[in-house]
């Protein structure tokens, strides 16, 4: 297949970097952003690394009104020796190709989307900060036709930035607390929930405002039978019981996370008894009361390995862990999964792509 051309155009502002220690999560930006377009007539089109700058867009774009937005999120790490490494690239690429279906878009070809994010990163690497902070990367895609008449969009903009960031949560790298939610859905059998749909998190912002005003810090969103655990949103979840470690199933309404199948596969590596299955909210809560329930984690590009610390919701409340404190193996995972990826421990499982 003919190779998409990527053309360099360099910035001549360059910006003033931030404070490493203001980093948080996603509020300062790069000096360059790769675009590429796309119509049923041309394909693929005009790739470019580009100045960071506002887009215009005609009013009428499908995005406006119907929603056509998936996006991905990976990253760049700055290692000890130097090096600049991304974590598993292609399956973010697979990822939004299989979400691209499911909304009807254009996704971008492997070579697009690889070759340009590495350009982009390599462009702007004098961004990506040290060990604790890496640069995120946040390609994304969308329907720009002009057209309000309700069918996929003929046109797409494809495009990625970058920023630099620490933790994710305000409580850095402690334990959270997470609202069990029983009255929101997150996503119903058929639906967008095994896909980075920018709508997804559009429906999950009343319940994690509402979960923020008692205290907790994100979600935990149950299927629609208001039984099984599915995900936080903003991350997987495992349980650590007495004799195996749980993460829910992914049955199609569950994000397939990066992080989770790295996590996955790294607990089979040591021989831990991991297993996908479903798994009632019930089961969780009477593991705890029997002592069963170790300690519980979620899993995710943004927030890495975090721990829970505190689960509750209308009627009941269960502690995991003391004082913000990580679970012995959230610990352990942690620590191989990061030095993994600033180049401490070997990348045994082959996760990472050099610049
Ligand atoms: C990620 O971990 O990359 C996410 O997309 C979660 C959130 C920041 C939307």
């Amino acid at each position: 297949m003919k190779m998409i051309p990527i053309t360099i155009e360099k910035s001549t502002h360059l910006k003033a970097k931030p404070d490493v220690n203001t980093l948080g999560f996603g509020k300062y930006f790069t000096d360059h952003m790769l675009t590429a377009k796309f119509t049923t007539q041309k394909g693929w089109f005009d790739a470019g690394i580009r100045p960071y700058k506002p887009f215009e867009i005609d009013p009428g774009a499908s995005v406006l009104h119907y929603g056509q937005a998936l996006f991905e999120g990976m990253k760049a790490f700055r290692q000890k020796n130097g090096k600049i490494v991304l974590f598993r690239p292609e399956f973010n690429w697979k990822r939004m190709v299989a979400g691209a279906d499911r909304l009807c878009m254009e996704a971008p070809p492997e070579d697009l989307f690889l070759n340009g994010i590495k350009e982009l990163v390599k462009i702007d690497k004098d961004w990506i900060p040290e060990q604790p902070g890496s640069l995120y990367i946040r390609p994304t895609l969308i329907g720009t036709e002009a057209f309000l008449g309700v069918r996929p969009s003929e046109e797409i903009l494809f495009f990625a930035i970058l920023s630099p960031v620490s933790s994710y949560y305000a409580e850095g790298a402690s334990a959270i607390n997470i609202w069990v939610e029983t009255e929101y859905l997150r996503a119903a059998p058929g639906g967008l929930g095994a896909t980075k749909a920018g709508a997804n998190y559009a429906s999950s912002l009343k319940a994690a405002l509402e979960a923020k005003k008692k205290g907790y810090a994100q979600v935990l969103w149950l299927d629609y039978s208001r039984e099984h655990i599915e995900e936080v949103g903003t991350m997987n979840v495992f349980f650590v019981f007495e004799n195996e470690i749980v993460t829910p199933s992914l049955d199609g309404t569950i994000l397939s996370g990066g992080v989770r199948r790295s996590v996955i596969d790294l607990l089979k590596s040591w021989n831990l008894p991991i297993v996908e299955r479903k798994l009632k909210i019930s089961e969780v809560i009477a593991a705890k009361n029997k002592g069963t329930l170790k300690e519980a984690f979620g899993t995710g590009t943004a927030a890495v390995i975090t721990p829970i610390q505190e689960l509750a919701s209308k009627d009941w409340k269960i502690k995991l862990s003391a004082n913000g404190q990580k679970g012995e193996l959230s610990q352990r995972i942690y620590d191989e999964l990061v030095g993994i990826q600033y180049g401490h421990i070997e990348d045994k499982l082959g996760w990472l792509q050099e610049l």
